[in-house]
């Protein structure tokens, strides 16, 4: 949540890159952007409410800037709201949430003239008042982040002297190094462009940035500390539209050789991860949103494989499950970004009861990632659009992939798979797509869309959802085919168009249930039922059925979204990446 990125060096383009770094962040926050400025004039803020893409900024001889997009948390989407925040000499652009904010912005009313309703601004104003108490930078920002409850990553600029200044702790900050500039971003494709050599700042860590140079300190200890070059793998290629409109539709057509790409694990790595869970006394398998779907069908995976019972939570309920969580307990967390709060949280309490920690994540350079002790990769390439396709199936994938391990199957996963990922080139084609516009085209204007699945297509009913949800603001449900019939077919009515997955005996009688109470019924299947109105053919992926069914419902949402005036890529009140609670 909330792109922030900074640029120092001796090149007069810091706010040139800032701004067009920032547009790759964009899928952070979309509500309002800014950017503040180092030229010899001083620190200079442009703002503008809306999204950055569309945003214009002046040229400058900045040799300093940070920028921010924003996610709107507290206070609405407007121009006093957005970032930098300026209170005194201090500028501050923040990612995260100040959870006990008012208590220090109520004791500061009479002095400050707050212009936002933010908890950020309260940083800058907390920031101010130490410096004007005669603190340097540096203690002035080790005092104020022990004030801060909650995660959060901070860039500021003093007027006071040249340079930024990064502070982090739970939200991501990671610095690009080489060349004429050093960057700090909440994320890599902000400086992909100009280095692929990066230093990761952990938690309660501070950076300086001045010129080239960069001093590091632990924030607790006050001491200095060195840090590694690591050269990271992503390219800009795959970080890029290229000659698609949307990111999402490049996303899901990748699937092509994503898909290939996630099943092609480190045998010895698969090896350590399921020795982990063998030797566990339980195994908890958390996520968020589609992630969270993904962990349930690897949950159907591990019974209907391997036999095995493990524990599905989402990451923001597992609360009430905490005691469950003990020292011999397998953590198992799946994540897109490996940054998710809600996800990291978990986390933080695992190792705090020395539970073991393993990962299925997309970014190999994650806080999560580096917290687990095995962590798989996704290896889709980063994934842009909010709403998330490719690494759901490369989710889903090592799921099937780990179950067959666990099994002492993999070879025959590993079989399954690859067929399945060949069938998927050949299902993806314009000619499928188009037929998929088509149906698209018929449900348009519905206000209500349910879709069923029994076992394991059921998670991917709830993801459909989702996905359905997200891009193309329909009302649109999920639930396992068998329940339908307990409650919610009352809503079914002349024409609701309900999405069934799978051709089994007792999915398609629940179809049959809901086309004689007026249902039209789109089947999703390997084989054509007489019950189906209209028919998405999906090839037979044996138990990895999730896999195939998945695709052409995240085409179909696509299409919902282009039909009903929506920008795919960046739907309302989402931001990828929630790295708030
Ligand atoms: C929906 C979507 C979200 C994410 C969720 C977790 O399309 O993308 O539901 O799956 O916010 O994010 P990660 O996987 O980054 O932890």
């Amino acid at each position: 949540m909330c792109g922030i990125f900074g640029v120092t060096g001796t090149a007069k383009t810091a706010a040139d890159n800032v701004f067009a770094g920032l547009k790759n962040l964009e899928y952070r926050g979309y509500d309002s952007w800014g950017v503040a400025l180092r030229d010899t004039e001083g620190i200079q803020i442009t703002k503008q409410v809306g999204k950055i893409s569309e945003g214009t900024m002046e040229g400058s001889d900045a040799y300093e800037a940070v920028g921010h997009s924003r996610w709107a948390t507290h206070g609405g989407v407007t121009l006093d709201n957005s970032h930098p925040h300026r209170v005194g000499g201090v500028v501050v652009v923040h990612n995260g949430i100040f959870e006990n904010y008012l208590s220090y912005k109520t004791k500061l009313e009479d002095e400050i003239d707050f212009k936002s309703e933010t908890d950020s601004e309260v940083i800058a104003a907390l920031l101010h008042i130490e410096i004007q108490n005669g603190s340097s930078p540096q203690e002035a920002l080790t005092h104020v982040s022990s004030l801060i409850e909650g995660r959060f990553a901070i860039l500021v600029m003093f007027d006071s002297m040249p340079g930024i200044w990064a502070v982090r702790r739970g939200s991501p900050l990671i610095l690009g190094r080489g060349g004429e500039q050093t960057y700090i971003a909440s994320d890599i494709p902000a400086f992909l462009e100009m280095t692929n050599v990066v230093n990761y700042l952990d938690d309660n860590q501070m950076a300086y940035l001045h010129g080239v140079e960069v001093d590091f300190w632990d924030l607790l200890t006050g001491e200095e500390i060195e840090k590694r070059n690591i050269e990271v793998e992503w390219d800009i290629e795959s970080a890029d539209k290229g000659e698609h409109p949307h990111f999402m539709i490049k996303e899901i057509l990748e699937q092509k050789e994503t898909i290939a790409r996630a099943i092609n694990q480190d045998k010895e790595q698969i090896d350590a991860f399921t020795t982990a869970l063998k030797k566990a006394g339980g195994i908890y398998i958390i996520g968020c949103g589609t992630a969270h779907k993904a962990a349930m069908a690897t949950e159907y995976f591990f019974a209907q494989i391997a036999g095995k019972k493990v524990n599905v939570v989402a990451a923001s309920e597992v609360e009430s499950f905490k005691t469950f969580i003990r020292p011999n307990t397998a953590l198992v967390c799946i994540s897109q970004s490996g940054e998710t709060a809600d996800i990291m949280e978990v986390v933080e309490y695992a190792e705090s009861v020395d539970a073991t920690v393993l990962s299925i994540t997309n970014v190999a350079s994650s806080s999560l990632a580096r917290a687990s002790t095995v962590a798989l990769p996704v290896k889709v390439g980063p994934e842009k659009a909010v709403a998330s396709t490719k690494a759901t199936t490369g989710q889903i994938t090592i799921g099937f992939l780990l179950a067959h391990a666990y099994a002492d199957t993999f070879t025959k996963g590993l079989g399954i798979l690859l067929g399945a990922a060949a069938n998927i080139n050949d299902m993806i084609n314009p000619r499928y797509e188009e037929h998929i516009e088509s149906v698209a085209k018929k449900f348009k204007d519905t206000e209500n869309l349910f879709i069923i699945g029994r076992a394991s297509l059921y998670p991917i009913a709830l993801e459909a959802a989702i996905k359905i949800q997200e891009v193309s603001y329909i009302h649109a449900q999920g639930f396992a085919a068998g329940e339908l019939k307990h409650g919610p077919i009352a809503l079914i009515e002349e024409g609701t168009p309900c999405i069934v997955l799978g051709d089994d005996q007792e999915t398609i009688s629940n179809a049959t249930e809901l086309k004689s109470r007026g249902a039209v019924i789109i089947g999703i299947s390997t084989t054509e039922q007489p019950v189906f109105d209209h028919w998405l053919r999906v090839p037979d992926a044996e138990l990895a059925q999730p896999l195939v069914s998945i695709i052409p419902i995240q085409i179909l949402s696509y299409h919902f979204a282009l039909l009903r005036g929506h920008d795919p890529d960046m739907p309302r009140n989402l931001a990828k990446s929630v790295t708030v609670k």
